[in-house]
């Protein structure tokens, strides 16, 4: 396994690969990596030739107040999990690689915008996050020319937002998508878990619970559109929010939504359940999607 830093460096593995005619996987991170992001690892590997993971916390898609400074920087380990993992190359630029000749992180510079969707859910509360992430993705995607880019269904938003830009402009890169890898006690594993005591994992735990109770509530049909409204729907968000309130949560938002994160329809045979919840400082954010 290789450790690069350069932009150069990288083009010159990459173009060497490619002249060969392997198949370039990739997995954009931010580092501090668990066994969900090991989980992509893999399938990068299971349909690629040379897989290469990105380690970058990129400061373009973190807001004023948010945790960019305190973000958990763990090249060391991360290279070794990689390793085990099978991981051909690790890119891990800094930000004046990333982003030169610019004062801001790259808010001066030329930004990949994805209307409508960027707006909403976890938009709505982190203005100018979902351009800051596709941005970089799309500059990733310029730098690695993967064949396929592999990405976790924990952020569903995200993974929207990268597959309607892969599509609007026209990036020739497959977008695979992975399941949520959880801990035992259902918790979405995620690097922001570090900043929870061992009592908060255990109560964070509450959150995938109310998930699948809804999905549960859901799929027996006495939400259905056919034997109520729109309404009932509303009814049961709001139940969900109070339940996780007054179990210590403080949520954002807790919605269902057709699985392009739309309001429902009567024809939506197909719906997603997204929380974002704050358990003390740290913010969680979970889904959970079902068939009805
Ligand atoms: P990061 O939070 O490090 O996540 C990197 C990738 O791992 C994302 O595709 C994310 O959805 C996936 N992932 C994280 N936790 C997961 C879990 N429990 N199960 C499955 N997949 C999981 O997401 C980002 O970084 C950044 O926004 C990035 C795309 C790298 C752009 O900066």
């Amino acid at each position: 396994m290789q450790i690069i830093h350069t932009i150069s460096e990288l083009r010159e593995l990459v173009t060497a690969g490619k002249q060969t005619g392997k198949v370039i996987g990739f997995v954009p991170t931010m580092g501090n990596l668990h066994q969900g992001h090991l989980q992509l690892v893999k399938m990068a590997l299971s349909t690629s030739d040379i897989v290469i993971c990105s380690i970058f916390v990129n400061p373009l898609q973190f807001g004023e107040g948010e945790d960019f400074e305190q973000y958990p920087r763990t090249l060391e380990a991360d290279a070794k999990k990689l390793q085990q993992a099978g991981c051909d190359i690790i890119f891990a630029p800094a930000v004046d690689e990333m982003y030169p000749e610019s004062d801001g992180g790259g808010r001066d510079q030329s930004q990949v915008s994805v209307p409508g969707i960027s707006d909403i859910l976890e938009g709505a509360s982190r203005p100018g996050h979902f351009t800051g992430v596709a941005t970089i993705v799309a500059k990733l995607f310029n730098m690695v020319q993967p064949d396929k880019a592999v990405f976790g269904a924990k952020d569903y938003q995200q993974l929207q937002v990268i597959q309607r830009f892969v599509r609007e402009l026209c990036f020739p890169v497959e977008i695979l998508s992975h399941p949520i890898v959880r801990e035992n006690n259902g918790l979405a594993m995620s690097s922001r878990n570090g900043y929870l005591s061992e009592s908060q994992k255990q109560q964070a735990a509450a959150l995938y619970k109310t998930l699948q109770g809804l999905k549960k509530q859901l799929q027996t049909g006495a939400y259905s559109f056919k034997n109520n409204s729109l309404k009932s729907y509303a009814g049961i968000e709001q139940q969900a929010i109070e339940d996780l309130n007054a179990q210590g949560f403080m949520t954002d938002y807790l919605t269902i939504r057709s699985t392009d994160l739309m309001p429902p329809t009567e024809k939506d045979k197909h719906l997603v359940i997204l929380v974002a919840a704050y358990l003390g400082k740290t913010r969680l954010l979970d889904n959970i999607q079902l068939s009805i």
